[in-house]
């Protein structure tokens, strides 16, 4: 995309003020100056208690729906066995573990948005995941809508949890397509190496944990709505959705998976026309 976009925080030290003119300003413009930079500073600090915050919740309110769900799912399942009760009551009890697993879910997405939950490290093939996730999405595919997809051959392993990528990279096809709901037939997903020094620091939503050499980089392009400016500066807090009430953790919990695989993302957009969100991580 030609107008691609760059986007980060807004927030962190105005740069490109000359010394001269810095020497040229009055002492109450200096003043206000240095209190803009302490308010940056505190805007910055308070974001981040904000999210610690959200993150040790979130992290709570799971660990205790888990405990008291796996109480409720046990006695239903128990009871679902009881030869004695009606065929409607087993048919409701079935709706109850229904549920249950639905909630389970929804705790568990809630833990990744908040980068908690339990990881199991293993080498990653990223491009099975890929394979495996396309393909359980395009029987659900709206109609008229294309995916594309590009895999280079050869490519290095990651280290990393295989079904909690599967679930960042699905958020993320889920997107695509929702984009194209309105506007839009195509889905294009590459997935390759990259050298990390060909990858624009400013551009990352935020820095690699550590300085890798090469990367996995998969990236997911629609030719959809795009996303507005105001929906960029948000787009990856829990619970941030346009859609309707219940929706936004699709991004959060995306966001937790790929920090906690020592990742970064790109967004680039140009409204009505598209975007293109790029995951990297770091290659073994
Ligand atoms: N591919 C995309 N194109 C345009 N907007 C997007 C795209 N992906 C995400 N968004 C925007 O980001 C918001 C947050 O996305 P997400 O966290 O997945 O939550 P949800 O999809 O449930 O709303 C969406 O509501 C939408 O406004
Ligand atoms: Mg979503």
């Amino acid at each position: 995309m030609d107008t691609a976009k760059k986007h980060r925080g807004t927030s962190g030290p105005a740069t490109g003020a000359s010394e001269s003119s810095h020497a040229s300003k009055s002492s109450s413009q200096q003043h206000q100056d240095a209190l803009t930079f302490v308010r940056r500073d505190l805007t910055k600090a308070h974001q981040q208690d904000k999210k610690e915050f959200f993150s040790n919740v979130a992290a709570g309110v799971a660990h205790e729906i888990n405990n008291l769900l796996v109480g409720a799912i046990g006695a239903a399942n128990l009871a679902t066995k009881n030869t004695a009760i009606s065929a409607q009551l087993q048919e409701e009890l079935r709706l109850i573990e229904k549920a249950g697993a639905q909630i389970a879910d929804f705790v568990e997405r809630l833990s990744l948005a908040a980068e908690k939950g339990i990881y199991h490290f293993k080498k990653v093939d990223l491009s099975a995941v890929l394979e495996k996730v396309i393909k359980a999405q395009v029987h659900q595919l709206p109609h008229g809508l294309r995916v594309q997809h590009q895999v280079e051959s050869d490519l290095p392993r990651v280290s990393g949890d295989a079904e909690k990528l599967e679930k960042a990279l699905r958020a993320l096809l889920i997107n695509a397509f929702e984009a194209c709901e309105t506007r839009g037939d195509l889905v294009h997903v590459r997935l390759g190496v990259e050298n990390a020094s060909s990858i624009d620091p400013d551009e990352l939503f935020w820095p690699f944990e550590s300085q890798p050499h090469k990367l996995l980089s998969l990236s997911v392009e629609d030719n959809g709505c795009g996303v507005p400016e105001d929906v960029m500066v948000r787009i990856f807090d829990p619970f941030f959705t346009t859609k309707f009430p219940g929706r936004g953790l699709g991004l959060a919990m995306t966001a937790g998976v790929v920090k906690r695989h020592g990742g970064s993302i790109t967004i680039r957009s140009v409204q009505h026309k598209g975007a293109t969100f790029s995951i990297f991580l770091p290659a073994e």
